[in-house]
């Protein structure tokens, strides 16, 4: 079995235990307070082993669980099929591609994702892109600490942390990233993950709206468009 498949077996079989001390002090609050924000067609971006399923409301009519890693989504499958999941599709897209045309979703969900994924931006683009106009992000990520000391050890030990946590990258600075792919956060909270190690305690929850052009700005982009060549 080559290296990589038994780093995403040991992944996903350990990832629910791994995490049941933070998702007991803080992560289940608050998945719970901003997935009762999500309608309509939902994407999910790197579902895991489907920890948010049992917090979608039923304003939510349609879930696409996307999964690139295929032991994870063994993990997906089985809670789907025990909760009986009608509403649920399962596909192995990474957050920088989906096969899925413009604007189809109206909320699209990334928890403890956008650390992992090779290209933020890239994958913030394609949100983008998926997402209705009027359409929200929600997210919740850990970021780069604000705290000298602790970005120090952050950058001493994320090689080693991104190859034992599938990736995992401790530097991030998510937030301008989402406002700079064209996003507008309209609520933002920052917290400390009560029970994570201090280099990835720093996270910011909340939502981000693709809005719809302003008239303005459509008729900007159209005179763009139809400018003769000087
Ligand atoms: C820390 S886990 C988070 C799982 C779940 N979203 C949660 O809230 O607990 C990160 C997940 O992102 C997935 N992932 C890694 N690279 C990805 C990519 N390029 N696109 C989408 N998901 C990715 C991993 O397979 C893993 O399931």
């Amino acid at each position: 079995m080559p290296i990589q498949k038994i780093r995403s077996y040991l992944i996903a079989k350990s990832y629910d235990y791994a995490m049941r001390n933070t998702e007991k002090n803080c992560l289940h609050g608050w998945r719970q307070e901003l997935l009762s924000q999500a309608s309509g067609d939902l994407l999910e971006i790197g579902a895991g082993t489907g920890v948010n399923l049992p917090h979608y409301p039923a304003a939510v009519t349609r879930i696409v669980l996307s999964e690139p890693d295929a032991q994870m989504r063994k993990s997906l499958k089985r809670k789907t099929a025990q909760m009986q999941c009608d509403r649920c599709n399962i596909t192995h897209w990474g957050a920088e591609a989906a096969d899925a045309a413009d604007a189809s979703f109206d909320t699209i969900v990334s928890t403890l994702v956008l650390c992992s994924v090779p290209s933020l931006d890239n994958s913030l683009k394609e949100i983008y892109r998926l997402l209705r106009p009027n359409g929200i992000l929600i997210f919740l990520e850990h970021i780069i600490s604000d705290h000298p000391q602790i970005l120090i050890w952050q950058r001493r030990i994320e090689p080693f942390w991104s190859l034992c946590a599938g990736d995992c990258r401790l530097t991030r600075d998510t937030a301008p990233a989402i406002q700079a792919n064209g996003l507008h956060i309209e609520q933002i909270t920052e917290s400390p993950m009560s029970g994570a190690p201090a280099f990835v305690c720093r996270t910011i929850r909340g939502t981000a709206r693709k809005r719809p052009h302003t008239d303005k700005e459509s008729i900007a982009a159209t005179d763009k468009l139809s400018s003769p060549v000087a």
